[in-house]
């Protein structure tokens, strides 16, 4: 009978990632934790649902500062676009709740015209976390369309003598190909495009993207800078900056939380397991960490100089989360219950009072205290879209994963 409900759960798992999971382990979820899940995605409707009374029309959240009670909104072509219908999606999916279902259609509408955004490497965040759940739960043909034509724009941005996709625009575009962690995300939305197209091409630029990058985004101990900048004359490398962090040499977290997702991700979708084993060598470099706190909700940058009273930044812990529920699947067992166990604990942390935000604080964000751009001066210590996003995807996936405890 385990025999077969660890069938059942196998099958769930890959229904929602698209992933042919292999060596599927068995691990014990937490059953208070498990209890408490579906209030957590009540509370969470709830909490979008006051979120979008604060919007303007065609606008997407972005983020809310609680010291001016002022919400911050972007228009659809902003990276973060299509996490707010992603999340209502997720949300939809475990309450049934027609007006989150509704409000995500209603959203993705103004969204729809960025599949021909040739502009940005973000299209994979945009429009495979929107449009990509929708088709997922309602095979709808112009979902596929859009994505279809999401991933022509994003692979248009690809450099052959890089070996890489363009992310950020440069001034001096004959002299600069600016490639950071971040778009190894965007990676997933090609994998799929090959598979529902058949034109490889797609799946021969995720690839090149992923070996080029784990060739020069990653150092000796598998930490990653954020930005590569290269000469797309000749294909060499001008300099490696982390221009989010707290210096070029530091591990910002996020970056590192992009990687660990992204591999994960490429290992499913190709099962060439040197993919797998740089997954795994992040996930180490991440959980062995000295600075990696008790909660395992990581500073902002590991390296960050006032340590421990540095920020935290929870939307890191929410993508580490989600990718290790993930990773621990395919990684043997022994690693795999360190990586499941250090999800959990993320999980818990994440749904605790100390970043679960109250009802209709918060700005209606699920999340407190994410940094989205320090180095920046901007976003600090703020909730932001993509911590919501990656927080309700680890909680459906460990749901998903506790099946197999019934
Ligand atoms: N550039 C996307 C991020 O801040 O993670």
């Amino acid at each position: 009978m385990k025999g077969k409900l660890l069938s059942i759960a196998v099958l769930f798992f890959v229904g929602m990632t698209g992933a042919s999971a292999q060596n599927v382990h068995h691990f014990k979820t937490n059953s208070s934790l498990v209890k408490k899940i579906p209030s957590l995605f009540e509370a969470s409707g709830e909490q979008y649902k006051f979120l979008s009374k604060n919007l303007g029309q065609n606008k997407f959240p972005k983020t809310y500062y609680a010291r001016t009670l002022k919400w911050d909104n972007s228009n659809s072509d902003w990276w973060c676009s299509g996490f707010y219908p992603g999340t209502l999606l997720y949300i939809y999916e475990q309450t049934k709740d027609q007006e989150t279902y509704n409000e995500a259609v209603r959203i993705m509408k103004p969204l729809a015209k960025e599949q021909f955004n040739k502009t940005t490497h973000d299209l994979g965040f945009m429009m495979y976390c929107s449009f990509g759940n929708a088709y997922r739960m309602d095979p709808k043909p112009e979902y596929k369309e859009i994505m279809i034509n999401s991933a022509k724009s994003l692979a248009s941005r690809f450099v052959p003598s890089v070996g890489c996709i363009r992310s950020w625009e440069s001034r001096k575009p004959n002299e600069e190909c600016l490639v950071i962690i971040d778009n190894m995300m965007n990676l997933e939305l090609l994998f799929w495009a090959s598979k529902v197209t058949g034109d490889r091409s797609y799946y021969d630029i995720a690839v090149t993207h992923a070996n080029t990058t784990m060739k020069n985004h990653f150092r000796p101990d598998y930490s990653s800078f954020h930005l590569v900048n290269y000469n797309p004359s000749t294909g060499g490398i001008n300099l490696k900056k982390t221009v989010q962090g707290f210096r070029d040499t530091s591990a910002w977290a996020r970056g590192q939380a992009w990687g660990l997702y992204g591999y994960t991700v490429t290992y499913r979708e190709t099962k060439d397991k040197k993919y797998l084993e740089q997954a795994e060598h992040i996930a180490d470099y991440i959980l062995n960490h000295p600075n990696l706190p008790k909660d395992k909700i990581p500073y902002w940058d590991f390296n960050a100089p006032d340590i421990p009273n540095a920020l935290r930044d929870a939307s890191a812990g929410a993508v580490m989360a989600s990718a290790l529920l993930e990773l621990c699947n395919y990684t043997n067992a022994e690693k795999g219950k360190v990586y499941f166990k250090a999800a959990e604990t993320m999980i818990k942390s994440l749904s605790s009072p100390a970043y679960f935000a109250k009802p209709k604080a918060n700005g209606g964000y699920l999340l407190e205290h994410s940094v989205g751009n320090l180095a920046g001066n901007g976003e600090v210590d703020v909730p932001l879209t993509y911590a919501d996003y990656y927080y309700v995807e680890a909680l459906k996936r460990y749901k998903e994963m506790s099946e197999v405890n019934k």
